[in-house]
């Protein structure tokens, strides 16, 4: 981390988190930040459900929930971008305080509710986005909306063509009955609903389905057999936790979902199971802060990894520096690429 994005990081965390993203954000649209674009090499080069990718480090969706800074994330070292949740219609979200800093947790909680531009507003910023770069969109339903399964399929069609991928997010906590997606019923018709929405698109793309880390075996057996029995093409294990336990911080009875450190342990066991029962490659997701986690996440069944909250306590910086820590350890452990580690310690975590 740069001496500049010391002082930077310091001086935002004395302020309201929210208002600390929002000026985060400005902060990389000034150029305050990387630019040397993603960390690569040949042992990093990985493909993701048929999309190249320069390393396997990408940032996770509600960073970037608006598509408002891409062209600035495009420089750091990521090797892919989520941005979104998009709906339909744009939104506002819940009342404010809805972002919170469990900074002894090196944990965040948040409730934010889907609040976004819209996909409209979202499909024009995506239509200017920087060339060379991976960059997939969360789906996401209006709180209000009568048929929120066929939401997805709405903003799929509309910003289909304007991104690499799409991810079918039916697992943030903060819409209520959206996590109800996730059965086997609901989200077997769900994702036949987002099929036919790919089908109709003039270039298909690769769709991901995100997963909660709160399934218990049964669902997480009966989300890889929907999985596996429709076409999508990768699931993202997982999302935020209703989980508090362990936590030490002042927030930690705030409502909502909790995400960094204290959700390694249990995505990672999440993703490890999933990856027993599927051949779909696996975005492993969930307090990923460190090059040793990201490695960590691969070796029990990822292909590729993401990250966001570990962004609040150690800056974007850490895209490049976990990217160029995980070609050092699959040196160190005489691997030749990312692909020929993945899953080859799975059994630690089941
Ligand atoms: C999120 N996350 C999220 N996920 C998603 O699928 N759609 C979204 O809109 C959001 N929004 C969002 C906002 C905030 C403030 C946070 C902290 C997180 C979840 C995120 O993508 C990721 O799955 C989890 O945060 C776990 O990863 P980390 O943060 O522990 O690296």
């Amino acid at each position: 981390m740069s001496a500049l994005e010391k002082i930077g990081l310091t001086a935002l965390r004395r302020i309201d988190p929210e208002t600390a993203h929002g000026l985060a954000l400005k902060a990389l649209n000034t150029g305050l930040g990387p630019r040397s674009g993603p960390v690569t090499s040949d042992r990093l080069k990985t493909t993701l459900a048929g999309i190249a990718l320069a390393n396997p480090v990408g940032l996770a969706a509600g960073f970037d929930k608006n598509a408002t800074a891409l062209h600035a994330l495009a420089k750091t070292g990521f090797g892919f971008l989520e941005v979104g949740a998009a709906t339909p219609r744009a939104q506002p979200g819940n009342p404010k305080p809805r972002l919170f800093r469990l900074t002894d947790d090196q944990a965040a909680i948040n409730r934010f509710g889907f609040n976004n531009d819209g996909m409209d507003a979202i499909a024009d910023r995506l239509s200017a986005r920087p060339q060379g770069a991976v960059i997939g969109l969360n789906l996401g339903a209006n709180k209000d909306s009568a048929d929120k399964a066929a939401d997805f399929a709405t903003v799929l069609t509309r910003c289909g063509p304007v991104v690499d991928f799409a991810t079918v997010n039916v697992s943030s906590p903060n819409t209520e009955k959206l996590r109800d997606l996730q059965g086997k019923a609901a989200l077997a018709g769900l994702l036949a609903g987002v099929m036919e929405a790919r089908a109709g698109l003039a270039k298909p793309i690769p769709i991901f389905l995100k997963i909660a880390p709160d399934l218990s075996s049964d669902e997480i057996a009966e989300v890889a057999e929907v999985a596996n029995a429709s076409a999508i093409d990768a699931i993202i294990a997982t999302n935020t936790t209703l989980d508090r336990e362990g936590l030490h911080g002042p927030h930690k009875t705030e409502m909502g979902g909790l995400s960094g450190q204290p959700l390694f342990e249990k995505s990672t066991r999440v993703l490890a199971q999933l990856a027993g029962l599927t051949t779909l490659p696996i975005i492993g997701v969930g307090g990923v802060s460190n090059a040793d986690q990201a490695y960590q996440k691969i070796r029990a069944g990822a292909s590729a990894v993401q990250l966001y909250t570990a962004l609040v306590y150690g800056g974007i910086s850490l895209a490049g520096d976990i990217a160029q820590g995980l070609d050092d350890l699959l040196t160190r452990d005489g691997f030749a690429n990312v692909a020929d580690a993945v899953g080859s310690s799975r059994s630690d975590w089941t």
